[in-house]
Order: C-alpha cells, then sequence, then structure tokens
C-alpha cells in the first residue's frame, strides 16, 4: 500500500492553519512555496518530501506546555495580553473590514472575503447594507475635518458596501496587511489594494485602524452588542 502523501500533507496544513499560522508563516517556516501549500489545499498531489518538510515544522512549532504554556498558538504566535473588554472573544482579537462601492459594483466581494479567510481570519458577522450618509459621516467621523471628507462620505452612500466583523489573532493588524497601503499606487504588491484600488478613496476595502475604531465601526455598522 502507498502512502497518501497529498492526503496527510492537507490534513496537517488544515491543522496548522486552524491554529491560527497564516500561509505565509507556514511557507517561510518549512521552505514549501506559497503557490505548492495553495495547491495541497485545492487538492493537488504533495510528494513525501514536501510532506516530510511540513511535518518537521508542525513539530517544530508544536505549542508545549512549559514553553509558552498551553494554547491554540506557539508564543511567537499569541495575541498580546490585554485588559480585555468587548473586542476579545476569548484569545481571538477581532475587526471590521468592508467592502467598499467599488469592490462590491465590480463582483470583487468573494475576492475579497477569501484574501481575508485565506490569511486565518474567520468572519463572525457580515452584512451588505447601503449606508446613508449619515451613517457614513458618522462612520468616518475622525476625518471629519479633512478636505477630503465631503466626497468620502458621498462615495460611501453611493451603493452597497458588506461589512464583515473579521476574527483572528491580532486580526486589526493583519486585515491591514492584507489590504495594503490607502493609496492603491504605494500598496504592496499582490494586496487588495494593489490588486483591485481605483484610486485613494475608491480602494477596494476598508479596515478598522486600532482597538477603538472597532469598537465605533462595529457599532455603527452592526449596532451595539
Ligand atoms: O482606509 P485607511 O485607514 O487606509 O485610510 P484613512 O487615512 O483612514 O482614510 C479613510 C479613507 O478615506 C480611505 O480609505 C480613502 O477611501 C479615503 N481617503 C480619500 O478619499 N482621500 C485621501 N487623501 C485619503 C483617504
Ligand atoms: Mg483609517
Amino acid at each position: 500500500m502507498t502512502t497518501d502523501y497529498s492526503q496527510l500533507a492537507r490534513d496537517l496544513l488544515l491543522d496548522l492553519l486552524g491554529r491560527g499560522l497564516t500561509q505565509r508563516r507556514l511557507s517561510e517556516g518549512s521552505g514549501v512555496s506559497m503557490t505548492t501549500i495553495t495547491s495541497i489545499l485545492a487538492g493537488h498531489t504533495a510528494t513525501a518530501r514536501t510532506y516530510a518538510r511540513l511535518r518537521a515544522f508542525s513539530q517544530e512549532s508544536a505549542v508545549t506546555p512549559g514553553r509558552g504554556g498551553a494554547g491554540r498558538w506557539s508564543s511567537e504566535r499569541r495575541p498580546r495580553k490585554s485588559k480585555g473588554g468587548p473586542t476579545k472573544v476569548g484569545m481571538m482579537v477581532r475587526t471590521l473590514v468592508m467592502v467598499k462601492p467599488d469592490g462590491v459594483k465590480r463582483n470583487l466581494v468573494g475576492a475579497c472575503l477569501a484574501a481575508f479567510e485565506g490569511e486565518g481570519l474567520g468572519i463572525a458577522d457580515l452584512k451588505l447594507l447601503t449606508l446613508s450618509p449619515e451613517r457614513a459621516r458618522e462612520l468616518y467621523r475622525v476625518h471629519r475635518n479633512e478636505p477630503f471628507f465631503d466626497s468620502l462620505v458621498a462615495y460611501m452612500s453611493s451603493g452597497p458596501v458588506v461589512a464583515a466583523v473579521l476574527e483572528g489573532p491580532d486580526a486589526v493588524r493583519r486585515a491591514r496587511e492584507v489590504m495594503g497601503a490607502t493609496d492603491p499606487a504605494e500598496a504592496a504588491p499582490g494586496t487588495l489594494r494593489a490588486l483591485y484600488g481605483e484610486s485613494i478613496q475608491r480602494n477596494t476595502v476598508h479596515g478598522s485602524d486600532g482597538e477603538e475604531a472597532v469598537e465605533h465601526e462595529v457599532g455603527v455598522i452592526f449596532g451595539p452588542r
């Protein structure tokens, strides 16, 4: 009987991703390319050598009691301790992201959500809605004195958006990493804004920039909880 390395590799990958490791981190740690990892997850074959590399990495990064304590993440990946508060769900941290009107119009909702999910961020809540100008103003109130405020509000209320609460370790920072810089022209290659952004304003996705923003924005979109 031959060993099905593809199945073993796929199970191992799913287990590692389930522990909060990103595909990028997995690739760097194991030496297996991102392309190979993606293809194994999509059901393609894995060689014995690839499986061995993933397994070695899995054993190295295992959470061992006494070396970082019990938990789902190795000490390196564990989210920073905080005083708690409503943004924490157990050890998970949440953030709010939105696919903006330009993204919804161009059928990019799936691609954007897939990018966040691909980084191990899970969807805890999801909503399609059209912001009234008043709600858009409230959402972006920190920018009320910026010269672009009125045009931002008009744009954000020009069509439906898809808002999601994402959960995962270090969710705020990681979601913003997936999105890229505000100006698509300056966003790192492969980020959502680099791939899809049309201009600094029509930059396809939004992501909260800190815990306070998460509280405010989740409240504006999903109501108090
Ligand atoms: O969205 P992000 O946190 O990266 O950037 P921001 O500085 O908080 O700006 C919020 C949003 O305002 C951006 O995502 C753009 O849609 C818009 N904006 C704009 O229209 N013109 C600018 N010069 C800067 C931002
Ligand atoms: Mg911002």
